[in-house]
């Protein structure tokens, strides 16, 4: 198939602009797939209700359908139309966070089929706020189905070139809008439990949910690397990232962890292997290895949010043999960060 590419301006959607998101949204009310940008990351979009443009999303991303995936809406009539019931606590939220980066997930009824929610009773929604999506979602009849638009196990796409990289000639469009803006996924959080559950950490942080809602509990296992517990969104269980050398993530204070890295560096090309390094803007330059690079501030968690999808996928290219990453503080964002990285390291990190 043939993967058409066009670029759209978020901040100026014109009529050329509106011509193509036409055109985008008829190839998935006729059951195609469209890439396209979030605030988060890029999605791979079908129509959310129609059971073979799911399987067809599934096809494309080389993705267990036992992995549920997103359904993005424009409005919360259309979130009324397709659940049980909205809870008070979704309306709250809603209100506070879309259109946003905050997955909300409620029981759905007989409109959602099974294909799409990776055969669950449950279905997570969310309404996001980059204006090519939402434009999209309107022109494609409300409901658009949306995993990262990566192929599965590899970092979710933070560019329309890590789209075309993974899905060229599997979809038929890619719409190209730039950088996203967040660089991490949303944050998910399930309110069919008693107390509402996080289960995955991102840019809306456990704090802004619990300021919201009263009180929250997070999947441990999302936060405790030494959980054996199966995690409750199934697509936490599968590793995001799988360095062609293995990733270890180093702790400590950051004479400790430079000097650390440095002399497993030196160690490894000893050995004749190729070593890579992450980073920050202030550390690049005090590390020795074939390639450094900088995944942000430190002081600006938001620059590393931004940056450390597309840093792993470049490692990609480098042909590295052992890679190792400075650690970030667990708090607030910090909290997503660590939880996307260390999923990338398969949890292996040491403290210096
Ligand atoms: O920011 C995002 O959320 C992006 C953009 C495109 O919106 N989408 C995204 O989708 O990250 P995906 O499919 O890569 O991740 C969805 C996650 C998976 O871990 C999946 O298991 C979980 O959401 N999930 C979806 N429906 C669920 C459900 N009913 N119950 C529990 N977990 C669910
Ligand atoms: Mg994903």
């Amino acid at each position: 198939m043939e993967t058409q590419i066009v670029q759209i301006d978020e901040q100026n959607i014109d009529d050329r602009a509106k011509e193509i998101l036409a055109r985008a949204g008829s190839i998935i009310k006729q059951g195609g797939l469209v890439a396209f940008p979030t605030e988060t990351v890029y999605g791979l979009g079908g129509d959310g209700l129609n059971p073979e443009s799911s399987k067809k999303i599934y096809a494309a991303k080389g993705r267990p359908s036992d992995n549920p995936l997103i359904v993005h809406v424009a409005d919360m009539e259309a979130v009324e139309k397709i659940v049980e019931e909205v809870p008070e606590a979704a309306y709250k939220l809603a209100k506070a966070f879309w259109p946003g980066p905050l997955t909300l997930i409620m029981k759905k009824n007989g409109k959602v089929p099974y294909e799409t929610t990776g055969g669950l009773d449950t279905v997570a929604i969310r309404m996001p706020s980059n204006r090519i999506a939402m434009e999209l979602i309107k022109q494609s009849g409300g409901y658009i189905a949306a995993p990262s638009a990566n192929t599965s196990g590899r970092p979710s796409p933070t560019l329309a070139s890590h789209c075309i990289e993974d899905l060229s000639g599997k979809i038929e469009m890619i719409i190209d809008g730039g950088a996203v803006g967040i660089g991490l996924e949303s944050t998910i959080i399930d309110l069919t439990s008693d107390t509402p559950m996080i289960l995955r950490p991102g840019y809306i942080t456990p704090k802004m949910l619990s300021d919201v809602l009263g009180s929250v509990d997070i999947d441990r296992t999302i936060i405790d690397s030494t959980s054996t517990q199966k995690p409750k969104a199934p697509g936490m269980k599968y590793r995001h990232y799988a360095p062609k050398g293995q990733l270890t993530i180093v702790e400590g204070s950051q004479d400790a962890v430079i000097a650390y890295i440095n002399a497993r560096s030196k160690e490894a090309a000893a050995k004749g292997q190729r070593v890579g390094i992450i980073g920050t803007d202030a550390t690049k330059g005090l590390y020795n290895a074939d390639v450094i690079k900088s995944v942000g501030k430190r002081e600006d968690e938001e620059t590393i949010a931004h940056e450390l999808f597309k840093v792993l996928r470049e490692f990609d290219e480098e042909n590295v043999d052992v890679m190792f990453s400075e650690s970030f503080d667990d708090s607030g964002l910090g909290q997503a960060i660590m939880n996307r990285l260390l999923k990338a390291a398969g949890h292996n990190k040491v403290v210096v």
